[in-house]
C-alpha cells in the first residue's frame, strides 16, 4: 500500500513567496503539528474520539462478515437509508470499489448494488422504489441519532413497501446500523427483531465510515471489509507516528492549515484524477466542510473558521472549473488525487486517420493522458501562482482506499486541534433541524414555531426600498 504527499507546489521555492511557504514559516509550524498530534492521542487514549481505533474493531467486522454470508444471495440490490456521515462514506465505497455510476457491472444476486436513499425528494425515492424489486432487496437504515427527520420518514416508506410485498417477512429484509441503547430506531427494530449492528458512541458520523455505518453496506455489496480495514490500520500506525518525514496525515494537515492561514487560500479544491474516487470527494467534502466550520474555539472565543471544500473531477472540470481556477480569485489550494495503476490502461488504438489532431494519440493510453493532463494542469496552476499539492494513490482497491479515508480523518481531525475547535460536533446544523422539527409538526418544538412565525413575518414586511 502506497500513498504518497507531493507537498512541492506549496513551496516559496517552487511557487513564489506571495503564495508559497517559506522554510522558516514551515519549521514554525513544527511545533504547533507536534501539540496536534499530542493532543489528539490525548483526546484518543481518553476515549474521547473513537475512529482511530476502528480499523481493529475485529469483532464487529466479524458478526457483518457472517450476517452478509446468511442472506448472500438473496438480494439483488441494498437499499441504504441514511444521510450525510450515515450515507457518504458508502457512496465513497461503492463508487471506489464497484465502480462510478452509471457504469457499474450489471447487478444481480451475485454481484448485489447499492441504491442510496439520502434525499427526501418526492421523485427521486418514487424512481427509486420503482427500480427495485421488494423481493430482492435488503433495506439497510443506517442513524447514528435514530431520529434523523430525512431517514425516518424514508425509512417509513420503505418498510411499508416492503411490508406490502412481504408481510411479516420484510422483518427478515431489513437491517439497522445505530447507537447501542438509545434511540427510537433502536427501539424498533429490537420490538420488530431487525437485524442491528452499532456504532461506537465516540465515533461521529462523518468520521463512521469504517464502523458498522460503512462497513456493513459494503460486505453486503461484496466489498473485502477486512481488506479496507487492513489499509486503515497501516495508515493509522502512521499517523501517530511523530516524524513529519512518515506521518503523511500530520505534514498534510499542518502545511493544508499554513497555507490557508499565512495566505488566506479559504477554499480547497479537492480535485481527483479518477471517477473511482469522486464518491470519495463528496465524502471527503462533508467532512473538511462538517468538522472544520465552526464559530468558536474550544475556549468559546468566536472565530467563524472554516476553509470551503469544492470537489472538482479531471479531467472533466478542467473544461468546467480551471478558468476560474487559473484567472479567478486567487484564494484556493488545490489538493490532487492522482492514481498511479488502473486495472486496464485503456490503450487507444493505433489506427491512423493522417489528422494531425488524432494521429499523435494513437497507440498511446488513456491512463498516461489523465496523468499527463493532471500534471499539466499542475503546471500550469503553479506558474500561476496557485498553490497545489498532490496525493498520489498507488491503485484504487481497497486497501488503498481504506488507508486514505483513514489518512483524510486524521488530517482533518489534525486540523481541529491545530484551529483548537472541536471538529467532531455539529452545532450549526441544528438550528435548521428545529425549524424543520417546528415546521413538521414535532411535539416540543414550540419556541421553534415562534421563532419561524416572526422570521416569516419580518419577510412579509420585506421591500427594497426606494
Ligand atoms: O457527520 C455527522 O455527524 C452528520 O452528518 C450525520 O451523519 C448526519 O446528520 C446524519 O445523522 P444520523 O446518523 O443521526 O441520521
Amino acid at each position: 500500500m502506497a500513498i504518497l504527499f507531493d507537498h512541492s507546489n506549496l513551496l516559496a521555492s517552487v511557487i513564489g513567496e506571495e503564495n508559497g511557504l517559506t522554510p522558516a514559516e514551515i519549521k514554525q509550524a513544527g511545533p504547533g503539528a507536534r501539540h496536534a498530534l499530542a493532543s489528539l492521542r490525548k483526546g484518543f487514549d481518553a476515549g474521547t474520539y473513537g475512529f482511530p481505533a476502528l480499523p481493529y474493531q475485529t469483532e464487529i467486522a466479524k458478526s457483518i462478515l457472517k450476517y452478509a454470508g446468511e442472506v448472500r444471495g438473496t438480494f439483488d440490490t441494498v437499499c441504504l437509508v441514511g444521510i450525510g456521515g450515515s450515507a457518504l462514506g458508502s457512496w465513497a465505497l461503492d463508487c471506489g470499489m464497484r465502480g462510478p455510476h452509471p457504469v457499474q457491472r450489471a447487478f444481480s444476486a451475485a454481484n448485489p448494488r447499492l441504491v442510496i436513499l439520502d434525499n427526501v425528494d418526492p421523485s427521486f425515492i418514487a424512481a427509486a422504489l420503482e427500480s427495485m424489486n421488494p423481493k430482492k432487496t435488503l433495506a439497510v437504515v443506517v442513524a447514528k441519532s435514530g431520529s434523523t427527520a430525512e431517514t425516518i420518514a424514508t425509512f417509513l416508506i420503505v418498510r411499508n413497501w416492503l411490508t406490502a410485498k412481504l408481510g411479516r417477512k420484510a422483518s427478515a429484509r431489513i437491517a439497522v446500523v445505530t447507537s447501542a441503547g438509545k434511540g427510537d430506531l433502536n427501539q424498533l427494530a429490537a420490538n420488530e427483531d431487525y437485524a442491528t449492528f452499532y456504532l461506537p458512541d465516540n465515533v461521529g458520523g462523518r468520521f463512521s465510515v469504517l464502523s458498522a455505518v460503512g462497513l456493513l453496506p459494503a460486505a453486503l455489496i461484496g466489498i473485502d471489509i477486512r481488506k479496507l480495514l487492513k489499509g486503515a490500520a497501516a495508515m493509522t500506525e502512521t499517523a501517530w507516528q511523530k516524524s513529519l518525514d512518515t506521518n503523511t496525515a500530520l505534514r498534510a494537515a499542518m502545511l493544508h492549515h499554513l497555507i490557508w492561514k499565512s495566505r488566506n487560500k479559504t477554499i480547497q479544491v479537492a480535485f481527483p484524477y479518477s471517477n473511482r474516487l469522486w464518491g470519495t470527494a463528496f465524502w471527503f467534502r462533508q467532512l473538511w466542510a462538517e468538522s472544520l466550520g465552526k464559530a468558536r474555539t474550544r475556549q468559546g472565543v468566536q472565530v467563524h473558521t472554516g476553509q470551503t471544500p469544492v470537489a472538482a473531477l479531471g479531467t472533466t472540470d478542467q473544461h468546467s472549473q480551471v478558468q476560474l481556477y487559473m484567472e479567478g480569485p486567487n484564494d484556493k489550494v488545490f489538493t490532487f488525487w492522482g492514481v498511479n495503476k488502473f486495472p486496464d490502461a485503456g490503450r487507444i488504438p493505433k489506427d491512423r486517420t493522417g489528422f494531425e489532431a488524432f494521429d499523435y494519440l494513437a497507440g498511446q493510453n488513456l491512463a498516461t493522458l489523465i496523468d499527463a493532463e493532471r500534471r499539466a494542469t499542475a503546471a500550469a496552476l503553479t506558474e500561476n501562482g496557485r498553490p497545489n499539492c498532490t496525493f498520489m494513490l498507488d491503485r484504487v482497491d481497497e486497501e488503498h482506499l481504506g488507508a486514505f479515508l483513514q489518512l483524510m480523518e486524521f488530517e482533518t481531525a489534525f486540523v481541529g486541534e491545530m484551529l483548537d475547535i472541536n471538529a467532531f460536533d455539529q452545532e450549526g446544523v441544528e438550528l435548521g433541524k428545529k425549524f424543520t422539527f417546528a415546521l413538521m409538526g414535532r411535539k416540543g418544538y414550540g419556541e421553534y414555531s415562534q421563532r419561524f412565525d416572526n422570521y416569516e413575518k419580518k419577510r412579509a414586511k420585506a421591500t427594497l426600498g426606494k
